[in-house]
């Protein structure tokens, strides 16, 4: 998927996003929350440390880091569907820590901030959405400051075996179906199995962080490995 396609994926986030909070734990069988929570907790920013987290949807992730961080992190979310960011808005609202959420509409491959700005980027179910993974986790490196970490969660397919099997009867028969009746995309659900299918293992994932210039690359898998943890640092 190249860059030409992108609008293709904003449209279809904007259709979807009245729905996607109530299909994501329904999908996941609630697992979500946890695997948001596993990001959170490996996320190691001090003071008043600076968080971009990329593709942030209904932003989820920037909730989850502000409720446990005892500093002051700013959390600053990127997402380039504006339903998405509408949602994220309204759901932070009223909340304590809202003065330290900070909601921009963007594309993941032109961060709108200055090189070396946050002591974090975080991205959670959003790479496999883009094409090109080397230029975004480029941009991701360029707008970490030195010693900052990168920290992303995605969907994958587990390795082979029965789990596999009965994995992919859900996502490619019944995953849809259900995604068809909540929300009455049926193109967005047939294209999330697609998505998945297509991610690269974790060890090549790992590889193009690598070329990415991120050093100390590491990947932990989370419920089987249906999601992985990958976790990089700028030097
Ligand atoms: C599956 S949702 C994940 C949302 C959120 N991170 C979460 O944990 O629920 C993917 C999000 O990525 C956004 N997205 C996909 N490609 C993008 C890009 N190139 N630039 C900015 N946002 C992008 C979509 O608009 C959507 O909100």
């Amino acid at each position: 998927m190249q860059k030409t396609e992108l609008p293709f994926i904003r449209e279809m986030f904007d259709k979807i996003a009245p729905r996607y909070d109530l299909l994501n734990h329904l999908l996941s069988l609630g697992q979500d929350i946890l695997w948001r929570k596993a990001l959170a907790s490996e996320l190691n920013v001090s003071g008043k440390g600076r968080v971009l987290d990329v593709a942030c949807g209904t932003g989820d992730i920037g909730m989850e880091i502000l409720r446990r961080e005892k500093s002051e992190v700013n959390v600053f979310g990127l997402d380039f569907s504006i339903n998405m960011l509408m949602l994220a808005s309204k759901k932070i609202k009223g909340k304590s820590k809202e003065s330290r959420f900070h909601l921009s509409a963007g594309n993941a491959f032109y961060i709108p901030f200055k090189d070396n700005t946050f002591d974090a980027v975080t991205i959670a179910f959003g790479i496999r959405n883009i094409g090109d993974k080397l230029s975004a986790l480029k941009s991701f490196h360029n707008s970490l400051k030195h010693g900052g970490m990168l920290l992303i969660l995605e969907l994958n397919t587990p390795k082979k075996g029965l789990l596999l099997n009965s994995y992919l009867l859900y996502f490619k028969k019944i995953l849809p179906l259900i995604g068809w009746l909540f929300s009455k995309n049926l193109a967005a659900y047939q294209y999330l199995p697609d998505s998945v299918i297509n991610f690269p293992r974790p060890e090549k994932f790992a590889d193009i962080m690598i070329k990415a210039n991120f050093s100390n690359v590491r990947w932990k898998g989370l419920t089987s490995g249906v999601v992985n943890l990958f976790i990089g640092h700028k030097k």
